[in-house]
């Protein structure tokens, strides 16, 4: 039996993944700061769900105390993310904090847990604006979409994922852009974006590899390698 964190699980792209995995048979932990929407949402699943802030220790810290009380934990997919509408200093930190440096706030405190398991996997969910090569490709929408703090700090997700990966060679990181999808985030009306559900076929791609998967990627699309 496999158990997954998933943060941020309580709409969009981390909801359809869990949807995902429940299918596939995982245990599924929905991380979600609100209580209530997080129990709602792994209600509707057939999961399980546990008090998640991803940009606060003592949160984090419970968070995987209670999994841990509950069993192990083999995948965990940091997903929660956010963009700001503006480029002030306390938005930038803000966007920062939750898209990057709460891969490694929620990292560390999960290895103890992952370095116990068989297949010990992480899953971090970036996007192609962060990437230096789908910005400068005038062939990709990332070279012309305006987004300077949240590109940065998927850029960030990217290095942490590289780092980490070559860091901690007994847990498998992998980086994965779900491609421009339908969410709060992604815009919940735009016609040209793909549903939640599709996005999420990548997420769960690389939230099931075997001990033969890979480390240290950055994939897109039917497991492509999109360019750092
Ligand atoms: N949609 C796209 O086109 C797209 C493309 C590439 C990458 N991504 C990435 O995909 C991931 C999921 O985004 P989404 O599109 O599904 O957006 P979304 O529908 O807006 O969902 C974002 C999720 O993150 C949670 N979250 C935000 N701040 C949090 C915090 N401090 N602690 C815990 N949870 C927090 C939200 O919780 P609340 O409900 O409490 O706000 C929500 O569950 C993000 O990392 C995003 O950057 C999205």
């Amino acid at each position: 039996m496999t158990t997954t964190l998933i943060t941020g699980a309580n709409r969009g792209l981390g909801k359809e993944t869990a949807r995902q995995l429940v299918a596939a048979g995982h245990t599924v932990w929905v991380g979600a700061r609100d209580e209530d929407r997080g129990r709602a949402t792994a209600d509707e699943l057939g999961a399980l769900s546990v008090q998640l802030d991803v940009t606060d220790d003592a949160s984090v810290a419970a968070a995987i105390e209670h999994i841990a009380a509950h069993g192990g934990l083999d995948v965990l997919v940091n997903n929660a993310g956010m963009a700001a509408p503006g480029l002030t200093g306390p938005e930038a930190l803000e966007v920062f904090d939750t898209n990057a440096v709460s891969i490694v706030r929620v990292t560390q405190a999960a290895l103890p847990l992952l370095r116990e398991s068989a297949n010990p996997v992480v899953v971090n969910v970036s996007s192609a604006l962060g990437s230096f090569t789908a910005n400068h490709d005038p062939a990709r929408p990332a070279s012309s979409y305006p987004a300077i703090v949240y590109g940065a700090s998927k850029a960030a997700v990217s290095m942490l994922t590289v780092q980490y990966a070559r860091a901690v060679p007994e847990v498998k990181f992998n980086a994965v852009e779900p491609g421009y999808s339908r969410t709060g985030l992604g815009g919940l009306s735009r016609p040209d974006a793909r549903p939640a559900e599709v996005g999420a076929r990548n997420i769960v791609r690389l939230a099931t590899i075997g001990t033969d998967g890979p480390t240290g990627t950055f994939e897109e699309d039917d497991g492509v390698q999109l360019g750092w």
